[in-house]
């Protein structure tokens, strides 16, 4: 495993992955701000299984996060994160310093309206203009042929996604599942913040997803009274406090009229953000309809 610290390492990483490239194989990349779990691992190994060498980016982008965020305080160990690369069959591991991406404040912006107006981009202001210039950077400097992305972060996949089609990258992004603890948590490099008790009272997201789908399954409801009830699961355990719950297409993330019942005419996301203290967890399902 090649491990590459300035941009230079990287490309003579590509070029050589290149040469060594023969007819119909190709390059995947995995982005990721490390703390590495078996979310993104997940993610690797669906690379190295589909590609003839992957390419990990380990980055806390700064541009990316808001100034009350937790920029200073996001988890790392660059130690555990090569060991888990290594053990994933990762070929090259970039892993740049700030000012190694960026030695001068950058002056271009990359902004995908509409499908960031809503969610985390209504939450998070400027946080998916930081994302869109690092997977930008990224794929310009990785060349790859396919990306993967996790669905954990759906409206990422949604931006990432028209970017690259409106900006014509020559790379395939790879949607991947979302994976989970075994009460249904779904792994996230913040879930290190939570204290035992916030953990215990997390399950609720994945439950009120869980039961979602059950009420639709149940009979018809609009999307009004479903947010009603999964807020009030939500709001059954004392430490949650709802930044978000919302149902809109998928992957437009448009809103969908709340007093019409819900119907199956495009798939739907049902998207959530809730605070335990000062841990912001995300989650989300899609739903779709027989
Ligand atoms: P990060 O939060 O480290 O996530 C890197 C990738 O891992 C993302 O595509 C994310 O959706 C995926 N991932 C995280 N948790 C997951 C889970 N439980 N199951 C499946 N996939 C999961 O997302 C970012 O970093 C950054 O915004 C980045 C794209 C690297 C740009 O800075």
């Amino acid at each position: 495993m090649i491990l590459c610290r300035t941009i230079p390492e990287l490309k003579a990483a590509v070029s050589k992955f290149k040469r060594e490239l023969t007819e119909g194989e190709t390059i995947g990349f995995v982005p990721t701000m490390g703390y590495l779990h078996e979310g993104h691992a997940s993610l690797l190994r669906r690379s190295t299984k589909e590609n003839r060498f992957t390419v990990l980016s380990i980055f806390v982008n700064p541009m990316q996060f808001g100034p009350n965020e937790d920029l200073d305080k996001y988890p790392r160990n660059e130690e555990r994160d090569l060991a888990l690369a290594e053990a994933s069959g990762v070929h090259a591991v970039f892993l740049p310093s700030v000012e190694e991406m960026y030695p001068n404040r950058p002056l271009t912006k990359v902004t995908v309206s509409q499908v960031t107006e809503r969610l985390c981009g209504a939450s998070r202001p400027g946080h998916f203009d930081g994302v869109g210039l690092v997977v930008g950077k990224l794929f310009h400097l990785v060349q790859p042929d396919r990306s993967y992305f996790g669905m954990k972060d759906a409206q990422q996949v949604a931006v990432v996604q028209q970017m690259v089609d409106d900006l014509n990258f020559p790379v395939e992004i790879v949607p991947c599942p979302i994976v989970r603890e075994p009460d249904g948590l779904a792994l996230s490099s913040r879930n290190v913040y939570l204290s035992a008790e916030q953990r215990q009272q997390a399950v609720v997201l994945s439950q009120s997803l869980e039961l979602a789908k059950k009420w639709l399954d149940e009979g018809k409801l609009t999307p009004n009274e479903l947010l009603q009830r999964v807020q009030n699961h939500i709001t059954s355990v004392p430490q949650a406090e709802i930044d978000y719950v919302e149902l809109l297409t998928y992957p437009r993330l448009e809103q969908v009229p709340a007093n019409d019942p819900i119907s199956g005419s495009s798939p739907l996301i049902l998207a959530l953000a809730v605070k335990f203290g000062t841990t912001r967890l995300i989650d989300n399902t899609l739903l779709t309809f027989g």
